[in-house]
């Protein structure tokens, strides 16, 4: 008996020698220490000892059955610690390692147009007010003084919807429908953004689609000098510097007198350079004094009340501003045209 322990220590040793896995320091526990282990099963063979002999070899085999479990167990937590360090070294790390980059997007340049617009003319107590893109006859075109048969119907080819709706051509008619809803036909000051449509070809300069800012100032005593001095403020505000705005008379059915609007080039200070073909002036838009017929029409009193109102369009003054030669460039979204207006805010350079 003394003989056999001697010999299952032996083996003990050796096969816990050769383990190198959980999975083989399992099997090893099994075969010696699991139910029909060899070190179980001798324990069997204690029975018929001797009682002289069973305290001796009795104490010999549970010291040995102690010895194999602590060893085995040992064996067990240095496998988990050996495990533990090569999962954590696999799963390592490196945190000197530079941070992939984030994209971010940018403001689209018809966005920082519109916004800066809009927030110089909030700034001055305007309302900012939208009107529908599917408009009547009535508002595009009628009520802004420009009835059926008008030539100036042709410079805004329509998107007809039916033989009453259109896609509006022109910001213009929400200034009607603020002054119609304006039921005490007091005092008006509102900008209105928004989309407009035009059946031309699109080319480099010329879009199916747009957007324009109009404006529209309604009280006692309201003239040109008014005009003048809010356009000097807003060319200020989008190109800088101290821009100077000359008029030159035009034509527009809601207006009289009608006008387009010239700044000072930003580039040379209206000395003359290539981008405004040496004149010193760059066109922006159109403007005007609301015709009395437009006042009188939407139920003003046109001997009390005179009014200006203008036109912007956002894609030009972008253009200018940013110096985009394709009005395309704005609707492809190419993300390397976009990219390059990352670095202006809302309200800067
Ligand atoms: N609606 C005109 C256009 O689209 C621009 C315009 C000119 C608007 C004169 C106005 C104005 O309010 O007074 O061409």
């Amino acid at each position: 008996m003394e003989k056999t322990i001697k010999q299952l220590k032996k083996e003990l040793k050796e096969a816990l020698e050769k383990v190198n896995d959980l999975k083989s320091l399992n099997d090893v526990r099994v075969s010696f220490l699991g139910k029909k282990g060899k070190i179980t099963l001798l324990k069997e063979q204690l029975k018929e000892l001797s009682v002289a002999n069973k305290k001796t070899v009795g104490k010999m085999f549970n010291d040995f059955r102690e010895e194999a479990t602590n060893l085995i167990a040992e064996q067990e937590v240095s496998l988990q610690k050996e495990a533990l360090d090569k999962q954590l070294l696999a799963e390592k790390i490196d945190i000197t390692l530079p941070a992939s980059q984030l994209k971010t997007g940018s403001f689209h340049p018809l966005e920082l147009i519109n916004d800066e617009i809009i927030s110089l003319f909030v700034s001055m107590g305007y309302d900012v007010v939208r009107g529908p893109e599917i408009e009547t006859d009535k508002y595009n075109f009628e009520r802004l003084n420009i009835p059926k048969d008008h030539p100036a119907r042709d410079m805004q080819d329509s998107f007809y919807i039916t033989s009453k709706h259109i896609l509006r051509t022109q910001t213009s008619p929400i200034q009607v429908r603020m002054m119609e809803k304006n039921y005490e036909k007091g005092p008006i000051r509102m900008i209105a953004p928004g989309k407009v449509y035009r059946k031309d070809d699109d080319d480099a300069t010329h879009s199916h689609q747009f957007m324009q800012i109009e404006a529209l100032v309604i009280d006692e005593n309201i003239s040109l000098a008014h005009l003048k001095g809010t356009l000097e403020v807003t060319m200020q505000k989008l190109f800088g510097g101290t821009r100077n705005i000359r008029f030159r008379p035009s034509y527009f059915p809601f207006t009289e007198p009608s006008l387009e609007v010239d700044v000072s080039c930003f580039k040379c200070d209206g000395v003359g350079c290539a981008f405004c073909k040496e004149s010193g002036w760059l066109e922006v838009l159109g403007a005007g004094m609301v015709h009395p017929t437009v006042l009188q029409m939407s139920g003003y009193d046109n001997k009390k009340y005179s009014g200006f109102a203008f036109g912007i369009g956002i894609e030009r003054i972008a253009m200018l501003k940013y110096g985009i030669n394709d009005i395309r460039e704005f609707y492809q979204n190419h993300w390397h045209f976009l990219d390059l207006f990352k670095r202006i805010d809302k309200e800067g350079y």
